[in-house]
């Protein structure tokens, strides 16, 4: 998601720690090196020019146009933009341009702002399989033909089927991918689809309310953001900026505030969704911030919350496997100043599918991340009654160290993050991969300071960190080191000029190991920034390759005006790669216009009667060949 960064959430104000903190410029630089001291250390200039680089694709050209534009021999196919049906038998109402669907035509239409996406094929397939994509949040000035004000129950009904998650079927044909419509798969998940709530938090007193006595049953996810397949071939989903939805009222508690609500909800649904209300309704906001675990191939199936991970602003999960076929789930808070989590299951992956690992993802431990400034670190268990998590600290039980796993996080002692977005398990190297997008109060008067894991104050362009668990995934300790630091070279400001050994960009996002072992980054530069001062030399959002045994970063795809590039995904054969083009023509102020709302862009349909739309696309090879190779 790109927003406003002065409206995002820093709502970390806790003391810990500064065991790891380094403010001395000498000091810090003898730790970057000692944290470079994983692959890249031995990769000279001369050694990168000599080696023979896996990317196969000729660099692009930073974008400025609105449009995507990718090399010559590659093309770009817009397959389902916001808007269109998902193919639901005899429910599949045309897009309207002017925004007048109504709330049941958007119940049964794609949501808006894709951002995560997976493709699951049918019966293993490269050319036939299942797209399921996240609808992270909306623009209201896009959505409604009058835009934000005044909000009514009906337009509050549409932005909340605007929410959520679309499954689709997909086919490819001697050249193009298209829609199966009908599907017996097509579904819509909302803001109001019912959906369980399991694990130990699951009937927690805090989680009961007004609708749900018993603290089992919710309505609907909300802010969707980054998504993953498990290995037994489940969707997992994070709830990202759900805070933004409830209104807290004059006096937020100390709780309510650690976790980023506010008197006024950003979205004004309460007003006619009482539920929103938190000042009425405490409890509903600790329904939300959980991952969501989705069995696309079941449409009738009911998505469960898991607890047992933990509760955050969480960007998204995913999965890897121990040796002894346990599931390991790291996941991140995109949020300033905020955490890096994973949790390790009690039970070994069973053959199966979803219903035999009904129950995995309730039963294990959560941990959170400490990276300590050796280039070592230590994942930190979040049990109650170990250490400072006890019922004298707060904390009545599991349920309550899960549902306030920042304030238990706090305790422990974790580190402060610069944002964490994606996650990507390389599983050939046992390396974890993961973006710190940005975080421009580093080092801010009364904010934490630099570390060694997040080394820039006032830090603009975000880095990529990575580390290796000790023995296996489970392992309690790691190694960790910078993949690279994003930015510009050229910018006068050392903190904004980046390591990066290739094409230049800021604010790393998605990040997706593809075929062939490259680690693809997606960026989210937002629209404030975008082409302006220190991103002056960056273009619009990008997608670019990098080769993890040199180092080098490629230049592969730029998107389209103001839009953030994300959600990426492969057949299984690697000859299709499918992404999203989230907020093309996003107004730098957050809110379109709904009289100019083609004002910054028209992608992708470019008719003067319509808007901008988010859209999953479809990138092939035109000789059929494996991406990016
Ligand atoms: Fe939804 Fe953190 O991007
Ligand atoms: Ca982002
Ligand atoms: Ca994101």
């Amino acid at each position: 998601m790109a927003k406003d960064f002065s409206s995002m959430e820093d709502s970390n104000t806790s003391a810990n720690p500064s065991i790891h903190q380094v403010s001395d410029p000498a000091k810090r630089q003898t730790l970057q090196l000692a944290a470079w001291l994983g692959l890249l250390a031995s990769v000279s200039p001369q050694a990168l020019a000599q080696s023979r680089s896996k990317i196969g694709f000729k660099a692009m050209p930073i974008g400025m146009g609105d449009f995507i534009e990718l090399p010559a021999d590659y093309v770009a196919q817009v397959l389902a933009p916001w808007g269109d049906p998902v193919g639901i038998a005899g429910k599949m109402p045309a897009y309207k341009p002017d925004a007048s669907n109504t709330a049941d035509d958007q119940a049964v239409q794609l949501g808006m702002h894709h951002d995560g996406l997976v493709y699951f094929p049918l019966n293993g397939s490269a050319v036939h399989g299942l797209l399921v994509i996240n609808h992270e949040y909306i623009d209201e000035g896009l959505l409604f033909p009058d835009g934000f004000e005044p909000m009514t129950a009906e337009k509050v009904k549409k932005a909340q089927n605007a929410h959520g998650i679309s499954v689709i079927e997909v086919k490819r044909g001697d050249k193009a991918w298209q829609m199966v419509r009908p599907s017996q798969w097509a579904r819509r998940i909302t803001a109001n689809t019912p959906m369980r709530i399991s694990g130990p938090a699951a009937g927690h007193p805090m989680m009961r309310t007004a609708a749900d006595a018993q603290g089992t049953q919710v309505l609907g996810t909300l802010n969707n953001c980054a998504s993953s397949m498990t290995p037994w071939g489940t969707y997992l989903s994070g709830e990202e900026n759900w805070a933004n939805y409830f209104a807290a009222g004059d006096k937020p508690s100390a709780h309510q505030k650690r976790w980023g609500l506010r008197g006024k909800s950003y979205t004004q649904w309460e007003a006619h969704d009482a539920r929103f209300n938190a000042e009425l309704h405490p409890n509903e906001p600790h329904r939300f911030g959980w991952i969501v675990e989705v069995d696309p191939m079941d449409p009738n199936s009911t998505p469960i919350k898991r607890t047992a991970i933990g509760r955050g602003a969480h960007e998204g999960a995913w999965v890897a496997q121990t040796k002894d076929g346990r599931a390991v789930v790291y996941s991140g808070e995109d949020a300033r100043f905020e955490y890096i989590y994973k949790f390790v299951s009690r039970d070994k992956i069973q053959a199966g599918g979803a219903k035999a690992n009904r129950d995995l993802l309730d039963h294990g431990t959560l941990y959170v991340a400490r990276f300590d400034a050796d280039g070592t670190g230590q994942w930190l268990p979040l049990v109650h009654g170990q250490g400072p998590l006890t019922v004298a600290n707060g904390f009545a039980d599991q349920g309550e160290v899960l549902i306030k796993a920042r304030q238990a996080s706090d305790a422990l002692g974790a580190t402060k993050m610069d944002r964490p977005e994606w996650l990507t398990i390389d599983t050939t190297s046992g390396w974890v991969y993961c973006t710190l997008t940005n975080n421009s109060q580093r080092g801010d008067l009364g904010k934490p300071g630099v570390d060694a894991a997040n080394p820039r104050a006032n830090n603009t362009m975000g880095q990529i960190i990575r580390w290796h668990d000790q023995g296996d995934f489970d392992g309690l300790r790691f190694q960790w080191n910078h993949l690279l630091l994003a930015g510009d070279p050229a910018n006068a400001r050392a903190e904004a000029q980046g390591n990066i050994k290739g094409d230049i960009f800021g604010c790393p996002d998605g990040i997706t190991i593809g075929p062939g072992g490259l680690l693809w980054i997606q960026t989210d530069v937002h629209s404030t920034q975008m082409r302006h001062g220190e991103f002056a030399r960056i273009g619009n959002n990008q997608l670019l390759a990098c080769d993890l045994a040199t180092g080098e970063v490629r230049r592969f795809l730029t998107g389209p005006t103001n839009c953030e590039v994300t959600g990426l995904s492969f057949t299984p054969d690697g000859t299709t790669m499918f992404l999203n083009i989230q907020h093309p023509g996003e107004s730098p102020s957050d809110r379109s216009d709904p009289k100019e709302p083609s004002k910054f862009s028209n992608w992708p349909d470019y008719v003067d009667e319509t808007r901008p739309r988010s859209a999953t696309v479809a990138v092939r090879k035109k000789d059929g060949g494996v991406i990016g190779l």
